[in-house]
């Protein structure tokens, strides 16, 4: 007569191992979730002790304007600006350092905001495409060159193209085509308006000497 009770199970068998994943998977999920409920805030422990995850408290001054927030410290300001602070004519494209579409202004100087960390610019003067244009609306003059040599197609890379010959003028490296095009070339156009580009750029530089 054979026995009604289960037979043993071999612990190399199929099933034996899928109750072990599924015992190791519960435990440590629960672990998990209990340590992240149990998780003190980053401001209520000692420095010393600080998991370097924890979120900062950061203060930032973009286009004239204060912004706060609590940010993971490996943010880029890239994701701040868009993800945080809802100020998404800053383009990501390629998010390496490669084609400029994230270029931003700090204490006027360009960078590329994709490969800077938001919390190094805490205590500088950030400036963003919605930066530009006066309150009144008035474009700056890049902005109007742009529009009026149709200096885009896609619009895409454009305000890193902006931002990127704001500066370009400022460095004063804006005084022939040759001189335009190879310091705007760290900004790429898919759409190859690159004349275009060059034309407003010549256009507005004199204008913004005026200015
Ligand atoms: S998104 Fe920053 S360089 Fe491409
Ligand atoms: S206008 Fe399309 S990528 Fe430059």
């Amino acid at each position: 007569m054979r026995s009604a009770t289960m037979p043993p199970v071999d612990p190399r068998s199929k099933s034996a191992l899928a109750v072990h994943r599924r015992h190791v998977l519960s435990a440590g999920v629960s672990t998990a979730a209990v340590s992240m409920l149990t998780r003190p805030a980053a401001s209520q422990v000692p420095e010393a002790q600080r998991d370097p995850r924890d979120p900062l408290r950061l203060s930032f001054h973009i286009n004239d304007r204060d912004f706060h927030a609590a940010l993971d410290p490996r943010t880029t300001l890239l994701d701040a600006l868009r993800e945080h602070f809802a100020l998404t004519g800053t383009k990501k494209g390629c998010d390496h350092g490669q084609c400029g579409a994230c270029t931003v202004l700090i204490d006027g100087r360009r960078v590329l905001s994709c490969l800077t960390l938001a919390a190094t610019v805490e205590n500088a003067r950030v400036t963003t495409i919605e930066g530009l244009a006066n309150g009144d609306g008035t474009l700056h003059p890049m902005q109007q060159a742009f529009v009026d040599h149709d200096a885009f197609q896609c619009g895409y890379c454009t305000p890193g193209q902006i931002m990127s010959a704001v500066a370009c003028v400022h460095e004063g490296h804006a005084q022939n085509d040759v001189q335009i095009r190879e310091f705007m070339s760290g900004n790429l156009c898919r759409c190859a308006a690159y004349p275009n580009i060059v034309a407003a750029v010549k256009q507005a530089a004199p204008l913004m000497k005026e200015t």
